[in-house]
């Protein structure tokens, strides 16, 4: 199946710059007309991550709590890339699956040995076969990948280019291959480990981003032989296959945070921090205020509103959207939670999986919330569990309360009513239901409903004794002595 690509966006620049730039589309030009080629992206993620020391394959590991592999995919559909060959090995299933974000129709392609990245790429033979006009090679480990990179890399084949390596300038070269650079031609590229002292201090890196002319990819690959330093399939060797044979091979550098590569749990590390830092710019710059970004950590699918504010230490799970002007106080940790309009949390609140805040409804410092939907302008405000629960608009809860929605077999409901007041310290066993505008008296357990305006206590009753503590604290006093006695007696 060949992909049919809508007229796309141009990058005029040879460097990408800062991932920022403008893109403008341009109407039936020349340079519009390449882009329609057609594309097949190849992502490889067989490897058997050994440097990660991993019972599962780095791929999986999570960035911004999602999988690697699927931002990857993410990346190739933003650049408008839909036919996808995924090369699985370790873990196969499991990689596969994650692969799979909906995005993209990716095809997976079992590599049964993992003999390098060349070696990789031909295990998707079937698919290159099809003729795409661009292959897309690009690594399951580099998850920070955009599109613009991927665009410029298309749009140098379209020039005539056969191969086109994606590059980046780093600090630490350590680990990656070098790019062999002369007169603005790439002549080589270097393995790490096969490099002369020389190479090794070129700073100009592979990024594992290549672009290959689709209708002569195949007649290139099967040269690449495995004479070097690992006894690896080389995927970089194309390069001076390629050139031997006459073709155009060139480098395009994109910013290095883009082409960061995971093969260690440092440098996972370190990827989430970039991942971190790219995506709370983005969003502050979509109106969202952070005190202390730096302290904020959010997922992959965070959606906060403008004039949402975030104070320091929060973190932020899987699942959670906040709306406009709605304050996220500090140490608050929130996950699979939709917190409304205005509404404030924490701080040091828990918002757990289908936790739904109603317009300014507030939950305070130690409160946590989970599946549970809190009605308009209600207040949880101090060290209170609801789960399983409703709150009408208006409610009060007060400090303490727990509804106890487990029975150590099965959970049950609790529904609270509208402008109800649950006085501190109340247990309220599920299933039970507090009815609109009713009081329930502080300490109380209850366990049967309550109808709507009623008060309901269900505690001891107190008792007054008068004139009884001096003749208790007597006897307590008389009891301390004779034991003082009997210790020195001893
Ligand atoms: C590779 C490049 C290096 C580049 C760096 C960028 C080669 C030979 N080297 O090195 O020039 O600077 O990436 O990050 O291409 N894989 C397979 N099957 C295999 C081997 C690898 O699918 O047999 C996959 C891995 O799962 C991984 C990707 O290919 O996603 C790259 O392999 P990796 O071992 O990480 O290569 P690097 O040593 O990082
Ligand atoms: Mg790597």
């Amino acid at each position: 199946m060949i992909g049919r690509f809508a007229p796309v966006a141009i990058c005029c620049r040879k460097r990408i710059g800062d991932g920022h730039e403008k893109m403008r589309p341009k109407k039936n030009t020349k340079e519009n007309k390449s882009m329609e080629r057609t594309c097949l992206a190849i992502i490889l993620a067989a490897g058997e991550s050994t440097r990660m020391k991993s019972a599962m394959s780095k791929v999986l590991h999570p960035v911004a709590g999602r999988p690697m592999i699927a931002h990857v995919v993410d990346a190739l559909a933003s650049a408008s890339i839909s036919d996808v060959a995924l090369v699985v090995g370790r873990d196969a299933d499991t990689v596969a699956a994650a692969a799979n974000t909906g995005a993209a129709t990716v095809t997976a392609f079992l590599q049964q040995e993992r003999l390098g990245t060349a070696h990789a790429v031909l295990a998707a033979r079937a698919a290159i076969e099809k003729g795409y006009d661009d292959i897309l090679v690009v690594f399951g480990d580099t998850p920070l990948i955009t599109a613009a990179p991927l665009r410029t890399a298309r749009k140098s084949l379209a020039e005539g280019n056969d191969v086109v390596v994606i590059g980046f300038e780093t600090a630490d070269p350590t680990g990656y291959g070098r790019l062999i650079v002369e007169n603005g031609e790439l002549l080589a590229i270097r393995e790490h480990k096969d490099a002369s002292e020389e190479e090794r201090r070129i700073t100009y890196c592979n990024g594992g981003l290549m672009a290959i002319d689709g209708r002569k990819a195949l007649e290139f690959l099967d040269r690449i032989g495995n004479a070097n330093a690992k006894g690896e399939y080389y995927l970089t060797d194309l390069v001076e296959i390629v050139r031997s044979r006459g073709g155009r091979t060139v480098a395009v550098e994109a910013p290095e945070e883009e082409l960061t590569g995971c093969n260690t749990r440092a440098e996972l590390a370190y990827i989430e921090r970039l991942w971190q830092q790219r995506r709370r710019h983005e969003l502050m710059l979509a109106g969202v205020s952070m005190i202390a970004p730096e302290t904020v950590f959010l997922a992959w699918d965070t959606e906060l509103a403008q004039d949402v504010l975030v104070e320091p230490n929060v973190v932020f799970g899987p699942g959670v959207r906040v709306e406009n002007g709605a304050v996220i106080h500090a140490f608050s940790h929130v996950e699979g939670a939709h917190i409304r309009a205005g509404a404030t949390v924490g701080p040091f609140a828990r918002l757990r999986p289908g936790a739904d805040l109603g317009p300014k409804a507030k939950v305070g410092n130690f409160c946590e919330v989970k599946k549970a939907e809190i009605g308009a302008g209600a207040k949880i405000n101090h060290l209170t569990y609801i789960g399983d629960a409703s709150v009408g608009a208006g409610s009060n809860i007060g400090a303490g309360t727990i509804t106890c929605n487990y029975d150590g077999v099965n959970k049950h409901v609790t529904r609270i009513g509208e402008n109800t007041f649950i006085g501190s310290n109340s247990s309220l066993v599920a299933p039970v239901t507090i009815g609109d505008g009713a009081l329930v008296a502080s300490g109380s357990v209850i366990t049967e409903d309550v109808p709507a305006d009623a008060v309901a206590f269900g505690r001891a009753r107190q008792e007054i004794k008068p004139g009884r503590a001096p003749v208790l604290r007597e006897r307590y006093e008389a009891e301390k002595a004779a034991r003082k006695r009997a210790k020195a007696a001893e």
